[in-house]
């Protein structure tokens, strides 16, 4: 029997780095151990706390007699070689907080997880999640001069899903027969666009009332506002940890994915300079291609004053940061 060409893992290690042991690092760990996609370093300062998460996801891998293995640290040394960082580490949002309100303080925690994590995996590709999502990767792109395919932020795709996920609640649909598309800066301003969602195929323009979908389209540009609302101690955590692993996953596997993700504009969509929520192509080398959809002269609007907001924020935080 031949074993097809495709490699099963393409990328050269298949180790994990994820800066912040909070609630999205540690699900995060948790979910690519579960699926066995890659080893795991959760890096945190708190000393005790990665190490006292690993133990714990460790003794769950006896459980599942998984073969991913997890180490939990306070050294960036330990992150070396990995082939992709995932930045969560920063201060998440308390009720009546935005997104940008964690600008100043999460610029630098952010700035300083990427330097150091770069010094030890050189050839790594960088997801942020940490918010204000697209200027935290502006930021990362910036202080670690990497090539702007290799750095992107996670945002589009947990968009998109609560998107999918109160369509398909409204429509008693499965979730699986929905897709979505959300575009844009992860704030109040994200670009949800029904002309692009469709269920089974069918544009939900065709299935739902104008303000059916306005209702839906309002909720997701909340969701994350939702969450903290009702927890009142937090932000959202398995939502956005399930959406950065299938970012990874589509990294580690090559899957050349279509995925919604904050990649830097160089004249796309009329932008250029800064990074910004696009459908893009992923694989092993990050950001392959960026797909412009075809958008009314209201969507292309909207999407420049998205885009306006990030650009400001990114100013405020260079500044902070002297950059
Ligand atoms: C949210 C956070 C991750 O949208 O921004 O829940």
């Amino acid at each position: 029997m031949e074993f097809s060409q495709a490699v099963f893992l393409p990328c050269q290690s298949s180790q994990v780095t994820v800066v912040g042991a909070g609630n999205v690092g540690r699900t995060l760990a948790q979910r690519l151990l579960e699926k066995n996609l890659a080893d795991v370093v959760l890096l945190d300062i708190v000393p005790g706390l990665p190490q006292g998460i690993a133990l714990d996801l460790t003794s769950a891998q006896g459980v599942e007699e998984g073969d991913s293995r997890i180490l939990g640290t306070n050294d960036y040394e330990d992150t070396a070689g990995s082939s992709i960082v995932v930045i969560t580490a920063g201060l998440a949002r308390k009720p009546g907080m935005t997104r940008e309100d964690l600008l100043l303080t999460n610029a630098q925690i952010v700035a300083d997880a990427a330097r150091n994590a770069l010094r030890y995996s050189p050839e790594a590709l960088f997801i942020v999640i940490t918010n204000p999502l697209d200027v935290m990767t502006y930021l990362t792109w910036q202080v670690t001069g990497l090539p702007p395919q290799r750095v992107m932020g996670m945002a589009g795709v947990l968009d998109s899903s609560r998107l999918k996920t109160f369509i398909a609640l409204h429509l008693g649909a499965s979730p699986a027969d929905i897709s979505t598309l959300v575009l844009g800066g992860h704030g109040d301003l994200m670009l949800p666009l029904p002309r692009y969602c469709t269920v089974g195929g069918v544009p939900i323009t065709e299935l739902l009332p104008p303000e059916v979908i306005e209702r839906l389209v309002e909720r997701t540009r909340n969701g994350g506002a939702e969450v903290v609302k009702l927890l009142q101690t937090g932000g959202a955590y398995y939502a956005p940890a399930a959406s950065a692993c299938v970012m990874v996953e589509a990294i580690l596997r090559d899957q050349s994915r279509l995925l919604p993700a904050a990649a830097y504009l160089q004249g796309e969509y009329g932008l250029e300079d800064l990074f910004l929520g696009v459908p893009c192509r992923l694989g092993c080398r990050g950001v392959a291609d960026i797909l412009e959809v075809n958008l009314s002269e209201g969507e292309l609007g909207a999407l420049h004053q998205s885009a306006q907001s990030v650009r400001q924020n990114i100013g405020l935080a260079q500044r902070h940061l002297r950059l």
